[in-house]
């Protein structure tokens, strides 16, 4: 087992990595927690796969626990079933000192995180992620979110989990389709800040995407460890490191709205983000095209859309550009200088977008 520490001060937290994690959830978790409840928000796939494990090994530890399910996908972060689950809780008599444990992926993390943020002005969480993406991104850091209809992560805070438990051999029940949407986050990470994690998935790709021993946890612990330390230093986003890791994020927010949430999932539409923002960087005369025809290699030999169909760029720009006007002021992209370095780039000229545009939208 691997132990990351996220160096928060007094909020700082370890994240566990290793192979059979869930078997000894209760005795990790038994010393955060109070004698009060545990609920544990999960979604169906998940919970059919890992709830009796993970409530055995509770009780085991003595805590008693209850399941409170939500809609599986982008469904869990929506405003409706935040409502439920807090109504849920109420109704279960959850106090100030009960605690949530998320199981499952990135949307019932989000949803987790704002729910403990939120209920009673915040509890204890627990991330426990079994999807590649929750494991190397979403469950570390805090952020917590749920989307409206037309802007993904709108509504949010900053909440950090108090433990992290990321059972690698939980990922072996995964669909491939999310195997490559883990991959899509790796790859974000590698391209932007680590050329030593963009070459173990070149190098390694097939052994990921048959989630070998070996490969997977070296890039789940490798890209956590990105993650910690930029957290650590800027855990609110506010000096720019943290926004580096929204590379392909600008773009692939926008392919997430247009397409309602459907046809691509969050790392699928990372994935063309990351394809066109690339050539962002290219068209701003950032890196040669031998780097955008790299890092496209890449994503398409992980088995990732480097393309999007039946969406205009004009309706992408739009949704950028109505992000930038309630979001951020400025149209502000984290674009790679060099494979492995990225720098924050604000209110790029518009054709330099539209040229970038070009390369991946079929319209
Ligand atoms: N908070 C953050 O910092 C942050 C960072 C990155 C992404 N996100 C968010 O994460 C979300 C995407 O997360 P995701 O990709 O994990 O999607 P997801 O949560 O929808 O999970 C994908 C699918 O896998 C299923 N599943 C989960 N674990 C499984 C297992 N072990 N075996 C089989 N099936 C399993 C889920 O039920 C779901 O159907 C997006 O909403 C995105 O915005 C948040
Ligand atoms: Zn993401």
């Amino acid at each position: 087992m691997h132990t990351i520490r996220v160096d928060l001060g007094e909020r700082s937290y370890p994240i566990l990595i290793g192979n059979g994690l869930i078997a000894e959830a209760g005795r990790r978790v038994a010393p955060l927690v109070s004698d009060d409840r545990v609920v544990i928000l999960s979604v169906p796939p998940a919970e059919r796969l890992y709830g009796d494990a993970v409530r055995a090994s509770l009780a085991g530890s003595g805590i008693k626990s209850e399941t409170v399910l939500v809609p599986d996908g982008e469904e869990a972060k929506t405003i409706a079933t935040y409502t439920r689950v807090v109504e849920g809780l109420l109704n279960a008599k959850a106090g100030r000192g009960s605690t949530i444990i998320s199981l499952g992926g990135g949307c019932v993390g989000d949803l987790a995180g704002f729910v403990a943020a939120t209920y009673m002005r915040g509890v204890r969480l627990i991330h426990m992620p079994t999807t590649l993406l929750a494991q190397v991104d979403s469950s570390i850091g805090g952020k917590a979110a749920l989307n409206l209809p037309d802007a993904k992560n709108i509504v949010g805070a900053f909440h950090q989990p108090a433990l992290v438990i990321s059972d690698t051999s939980s990922l072996r029940t995964l669909p491939p389709r999310e195997v490559r949407c883990g991959a899509a986050e790796l790859i974000k990470y590698g391209a932007i800040m680590d050329l030593r994690l963009l070459e173990h998935l070149e190098r390694e790709r097939d052994r990921l995407l048959r989630l070998d021993d070996d490969a997977t946890m070296r890039a789940v612990f490798m890209a956590a460890e990105l993650k910690a330390g930029v957290v650590a230093k800027d855990e609110r986003e506010l000096s720019g490191l943290r926004l580096l890791l929204n590379f392909g994020h600008t773009l692939g927010h926008a392919v997430e709205v247009a397409m309602e949430y459907r046809g691509f999932s969050h790392g699928e539409s990372v994935a063309i983000g990351m394809a066109g923002e690339i050539r962002l960087a290219e068209a701003l005369g950032m890196v040669a095209r031998e780097t955008v025809d790299r890092l496209e290699s890449l994503i398409a030999g992980f088995g990732l859309p480097t393309r999007v169909e039946g969406v205009s760029r004009k309706a992408l720009i739009e949704i950028m550009a109505h992000d930038k006007k309630v979001v951020a002021r400025k149209l502000r992209f984290a674009l790679p200088e060099a494979l492995g370095k990225g720098t924050i780039v604000s209110d790029p000229p518009m054709d330099a977008i539209n040229e970038a545009l070009k390369g991946v939208v079929k319209d």
